[in-house]
C-alpha cells in the first residue's frame, strides 16, 4: 500500500526520504517518487521501477533540497504509470504525496475544472493537490485545514509550497501518519519505521488531525481546529533491514522461523491467566456472553478457526464476520459480546472500520490480537494479545497466522477456565501441547523435500482444490489462498460433505485435490468424500497424521505428519500447505515476496 515520507531539515534530505522509502518497500507498491521545494517551484523525480532505481536517478541527477515529500504508490485511480505515479503537482506551485481513496473525487474535478484547473493524471489525488492550490492565500496550513473538510473517504496526505520552502503539511483520516521529532529536522511518515533514526520521537496524528512540520517544530490541531497535544514516544532506532540468512525469499525464512515465534509468543508463566489481554480483563470476561471476531484474509481465516476452540472448550457463542461486509452491514448489536479483532499489521483499513463500527454500536469490549504493539488497532481496542511474530515482509501472511491461532487458543482455553470449562488437568494438557509446539513443527519443516516433489507437478496446473473438515477447513481456505496469492493458481477450498454439492463437477484427472486429513473424529467422513473425488479420476495429494490409515496408491499421495496433534492440529497442519505454495510458486518463478497486484498492509478500502 501506498506509503508516505515528509521531511524538513538544514541538511539535504533526499537520502532521509529515499531510505524511508526502502524501508516501506516491504508494504508493496507499484511507483515512486520524491520532490523537493525550491524557489522556482517543486521539482520531482519518479519511477515505474523499484526505489534502487529512483535512487540511481536522483544521485545522477545530484537531486537535493532540504525541505522534501516521497511516496510509494499502489495504484487505485489510474494505472501504475509514471504520470500517475506521487508527488503529484498543483500549477508548479504545489506538491502532494497521498496514501488513501476520495470518494467524492469526480464531484471535485468537475468544480474544481470549472475553476480553470487542467487534470493530467488519472488519480484521484490530483483533485487534493488542486483543492489545496485553489485555497491557498499564503498559509499552507490554513488551505489544508480548509481542504480537508471538503474530502469525503480516507486519506493521509504530505504537502508542500514553493513559497513556504521550510513547511511539509500533513493530514490524516482513515489512513496512518506520524509526526517525527527529531535534532535539525522533522518529519512525517506513514509509519515510524520509514523514520526511525532520524526522528528520536514520533507521535501519531489521530483522526482528522492537521499537522504543519517546520525546522522550529511540529504544529498540530484536531478536525474541530483546536489546538492539540499528541503524546511523542521515543522510537526504537531502526535495527536495519531484515537479513535472508540462507533462504531465498522472506516467505521461506519466515515459514522455518514458526518455531521461533510460536515459542516467544507463549507466556512465559501463568499462560492462561487474563491478565496477559490487559488489566481489566478478567472483569471484561466474566461479563460477555458472546464474541464477534472481525478480520481480512489470512486474519480471519484464524478467526474460522478459533471459533471452533472457543465454542468447543470455552463454550461461547462465536461468530466470525469478514471486516469489509461487516461494516456495510445492518447487523443486531450485542453489548455483551466481546469484539475480537485479529490483524498483523494492525493496520488493515477494513478491520478498522469495523472495529470503529462496532464501537459505534455499544459494542466497547474489544480485543486486538496483532503483531505491531504500537499500531493503530491496538491503540484503539480495550484489551490486547500480542504476537511476537517479528516483522513478516512476506507479503503472504505465515508467521503471523500460526503465532495468531496460539494467541487466540490461549484465549479460547482462558476463557474456558474463567466459565469452569476447563479442569486443572486439560489446562496442564493444554499448556504441555503449547510448549511442545515449536519441536512439533521442526518435525513438519523437515517434510519439505518431500513437497518439494510434489511442487514441481502442482507447477504444471492451473486449478487446484483444497478440502479440509471442521477445525482444518479454515487451513484449507488458507492452504487455497497462500497457493493463488503467490502461484497464480486458481485455488478454492471447501469442506469436504459440500463436495457432492456442486464443486464435484470440477473435478477430473487434471484437477489436482490438496486434502489436510488429521486423524479426529471426521476421518472417517473425509475417506468416503475422498472415495468420491478418486471415482472421477482426481488426483488426490493427502497431508495425513503419522496414525492416519491412508497408504499411497495410484492417483493417491500421501504425506505423513510426524504426530497427531488434536485440538492444536491446525497450527500444523496450514505448514505444509504454506511449503507447498512456496515451492510451487518458486518453480513457477513469480515474485513470491511482492506477488502482483498485492500490497503487505491494506491500508485502503
Ligand atoms: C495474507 O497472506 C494476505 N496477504 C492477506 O490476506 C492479509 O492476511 C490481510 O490483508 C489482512 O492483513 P492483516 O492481518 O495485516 O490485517
Amino acid at each position: 500500500m501506498c506509503g508516505i515520507v515528509g521531511a524538513v531539515a538544514q541538511r539535504n534530505i533526499v537520502p532521509v526520504l529515499i531510505e524511508g522509502l526502502r524501508r516501506l518497500e516491504y508494504r508493496g507498491y507499484d511507483s515512486c517518487g520524491v520532490a523537493i521545494v525550491t524557489a522556482a517551484g517543486p521539482q520531482r523525480m519518479r519511477s515505474v521501477a523499484r526505489v534502487a532505481e529512483l535512487e540511481d536517478q536522483v544521485r545522477e541527477a545530484r537531486f537535493e533540497g532540504v525541505t522534501g515529500i516521497a511516496h510509494t504508490r499502489w495504484a487505485t485511480h489510474g494505472a501504475p504509470t509514471v504520470n500517475n505515479a506521487h508527488p503529484i503537482f498543483s500549477r508548479d506551485a504545489l506538491a502532494i504525496v497521498h496514501n488513501g481513496i476520495i470518494e467524492n473525487y469526480e464531484s471535485l474535478r468537475e468544480t474544481l475544472r470549472g475553476k480553470g484547473y487542467e487534470f493530467v493524471s488519472q488519480t484521484d489525488t490530483e483533485v487534493i493537490a488542486h483543492l489545496i492550490h485553489s485555497l491557498y492565500q499564503g498559509d499552507l496550513f490554513a488551505a489544508v485545514r480548509e481542504a480537508v473538510q471538503q474530502l469525503a473517504g480516507a486519506y493521509a496526505i504530505g504537502v508542500v509550497h514553493k513559497d513556504q520552502p521550510h513547511t511539509v503539511v500533513g493530514a490524516r483520516a482513515g489512513s496512518p501518519l506520524v509526526v517525527g521529532h527529531g535534532e535539525g529536522g522533522n518529519f512525517i511518515a506513514s509509519d515510524a519505521l520509514a523514520i526511525a533514526g532520524s526522528a528520536k520521537s514520533i507521535s501519531y496524528l489521530e483522526e482528522g488531525d492537521v499537522c504543519e512540520v517546520t525546522l522550529e517544530g511540529v504544529r498540530i490541531v484536531d478536525r474541530a481546529g483546536n489546538p492539540a497535544e499528541r503524546v511523542a514516544r521515543d522510537v526504537q532506532a531502526y535495527s536495519g533491514a531484515v537479513e535472508l540468512g540462507p533462504y531465498r525469499h522472506y516467505m521461506q525464512k519466515e515459514i522455518f522461523e514458526q518455531p521461533r515465534a510460536i515459542s516467544d509468543t507463549i507466556p512465559a508463566d501463568a499462560a492462561f491467566d487474563p491478565v496477559q489481554f490487559g488489566d481489566t480483563a478478567a472483569e471484561v470476561f466474566r461479563g460477555i456472553d458472546s464474541i464477534l471476531i472481525l478480520a481480512c484474509g489470512t486474519s480471519y481465516y484464524a478467526g474460522l478457526t478459533a471459533k471452533y476452540w472457543l465454542e468447543s472448550v470455552a463454550k461461547i457463542r462465536t461468530e466470525v464476520e469478514i471486516a469489509s461486509e461487516y461494516r456495510y452491514r445492518e447487523s443486531v448489536p450485542n453489548p455483551r459480546a466481546l469484539v475480537v479483532t485479529i490483524s498483523q499489521s494492525g493496520e488493515t483499513a477494513d478491520t478498522l472500520a469495523a472495529l470503529k463500527h462496532a464501537q459505534s454500536l455499544g459494542m466497547e469490549q474489544t480485543l486486538a490480537v496483532c503483531n505491531v504493539a504500537t499500531s493503530a488497532m491496538v491503540r484503539l481496542t480495550s484489551l490486547r494479545f500480542l504476537t511476537h511474530a517479528g516483522r513478516e515482509i512476506g507479503v503472504a501472511s505465515t508467521k503471523a497466522f500460526t503465532t495468531q491461532l496460539v494467541g487466540l487458543f490461549i484465549l479460547a482455553v482462558t476463557l474456558g477456565k474463567l466459565r469452569g470449562h476447563v479442569s486443572a488437568q486439560q489446562e496442564d494438557a493444554y499448556l504441555k501441547a503449547l510448549r511442545h509446539l515449536p519441536a512439533a513443527l521442526n518435525g513438519v519443516l523437515a517434510l519439505e523435500p518431500q513437497i518439494i516433489a510434489w511442487s514441481q507437478e502442482f507447477a504444471r496446473k492451473e486449478n487446484a482444490l483444497f478440502l479440509g473438515r471442521g477445525l482444518h477447513y479454515p487451513i484449507a481456505l488458507e492452504g487455497a489462498l497462500k497457493l493463488k496469492e503467490i502461484s497464480y493458481i486458481h485455488a478454492e477450498a471447501y469442506p469436504a460433505g459440500e463436495l457432492k454439492h456442486g464443486p464435484l463437477a470440477l473435478v477430473t484427472e487434471a484437477m489436482p485435490v490438496v486434502t489436510v486429513a488429521p486423524n479426529d473424529a471426521l476421518l472417517e467422513k473425509l475417506k468416503s468424500n475422498m472415495q468420491e473425488v478418486r471415482a472421477r479420476g482426481g488426483e488426490l495429494y493427502v497431508f495425513a497424521d503419522a496414525d492416519t490409515h491412508i497408504a499411497s496408491e495410484e492417483g493417491i499421495h500421501v504425506i505423513r505428519m510426524p504426530e497427531h496433534y488434536g485440538l492444536l492440529s491446525p497450527i500444523l497442519h496450514v505448514v505444509p500447505l504454506q511449503l507447498l505454495a512456496y515451492h510451487t510458486a518458486c518453480t513457477r518463478g513469480t515474485d513470491v515476496d511482492k506477488p502482483r497486484n498485492l500490497a503487505k498492509s491494506v491500508t485502503v478500502e
